[in-house]
């Protein structure tokens, strides 16, 4: 598909008014996008979990206006308070996505948005709040137009979330998401994310993600920044080839359950973001010294029992425990005993691998 195939030709017919409701989950990169082109093109393909509990849960009422307005008409309520701050990325969006959403400026929405995982707890919450916006906004869309195909539904919205946040587009379908062009990846696009393709081995269809939330407080320097500084990177070149070997090595990873290999590939992910970071102009560190006692703590882990917990990192400071369900009892006493100390007010948050949004 390619980008005006998400462009509508009419609506056949007119909504005075309606409501419609949605919850997108968040995702955890295991090959991390990081470098873009414009237009949220990726540099590289990336894969994610889809997480199941730390969720967004976006309503948008939309009531038609008597004429067509000049700016976009809408307000937006996050946990029950009206934020104007969050308006100006909402604002942006639209403008990206008005091209797809010809309908915007003929309505006023009131969009209603709640997390389920706690406020400021340094999750970012750009991809699911984003990819259910989408959602909804596809929602009303389809009650436009004569038939839409569920395939035709979640691709656009999914196309529709990464012109919001690029990470967005890996929250709408699937529990392996796989986003970006890769000459070995069958059905991969720039535009949207798609369910990993290829086999995947049961062990990870209830894989384990528990977030220890180390640092709480808002970034130093935010992912889009952070992409920008991708740009003349000295080792920008490398790095992209490295994301795309790597999706290599994970299809037959993720076929035979290796989970050795999975851990290896994971955390050198994680600390080569991390890396890019602390290597561009100018540089910037998000990790913090509890970031690295985690990290020693379950190399140490790992060392004195043969076990599969391993680490991700977003660009943050909280660390992403990954770990298969049958090790959960024995990860669990270990956070506890261990790495609780290592949190901000000690908090962590349980999830595990999710299988996409869903219509409330
Ligand atoms: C480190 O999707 O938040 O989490 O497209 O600018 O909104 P924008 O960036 P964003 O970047 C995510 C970066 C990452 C890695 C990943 O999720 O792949």
């Amino acid at each position: 598909m390619i980008e005006n195939d998400f462009i509508p030709s009419s609506y056949a017919h007119d909504k005075e008014q309606g409501r419609v409701q949605w919850k997108a989950p968040s995702n955890i990169a295991l090959v991390k996008y990081w470098g873009k082109k414009q237009n949220q093109i990726p540099a590289n393909a990336s894969v994610s979990f889809t997480l199941d509990k730390c969720r967004t849960i976006t309503s948008v009422e939309f009531t038609k206006l008597d004429k067509v307005d000049k700016e976009f008409s809408f307000d937006l309520l996050f946990e029950g308070q009206k934020r104007e701050d969050f308006k100006p990325k909402i604002e942006t969006f639209f403008k990206r996505i008005e091209r797809y959403i010809p309908f915007l400026k003929n309505y006023h929405f009131s969009i209603n948005t709640s997390n389920t995982f706690p406020h400021s707890s340094g999750i970012a919450s750009s991809a699911s709040s984003m990819a259910a916006l989408s959602l909804c906004l596809m929602d009303i869309e389809k009650q436009m137009v004569s038939e839409m195909n569920p395939d035709f539904f979640y691709k656009k919205a999914s196309f529709l979330a990464r012109l919001g946040s690029g990470s967005a587009c890996r929250s709408v379908k699937g529990s392996l998401v796989q986003w970006g062009e890769h000459d070995k990846i069958v059905g991969s696009t720039n535009l949207y994310g798609i369910p990993y393709p290829f086999p995947v081995n049961d062990v990870f269809k209830s894989y384990q993600d528990t977030i220890l939330l180390v640092h709480k407080g808002q970034k130093s320097v935010s992912s889009t920044l952070g992409h920008d500084l991708m740009h003349g990177h000295p080792f920008s070149e490398k790095r992209f080839k490295q994301a795309h070997d790597n999706l290599i090595r994970l299809r037959s990873i993720f076929a035979e359950g290796n989970l050795d290999d999975f851990m290896e590939v994971v955390e050198s992910e994680a600390l080569t973001l991390h890396a890019m970071m602390m290597t561009s102009i100018p540089y910037f560190i998000l990790m913090k010294p509890n970031t690295l006692s985690i990290i020693e703590k379950i190399w140490e882990y790992r060392r004195t029992g043969k076990k599969h917990l391993c680490f991700t990192l977003d660009a943050g400071a909280n660390v992403h425990l990954l770990y298969p369900n049958n090790e959960k009892k024995e990860v669990e006493k270990f956070i506890k005993e261990e790495l609780i100390a290592y949190c901000e007010n000690g908090q962590y948050i349980c999830d595990q691998i999710g299988f996409g949004a869903k219509k409330m």
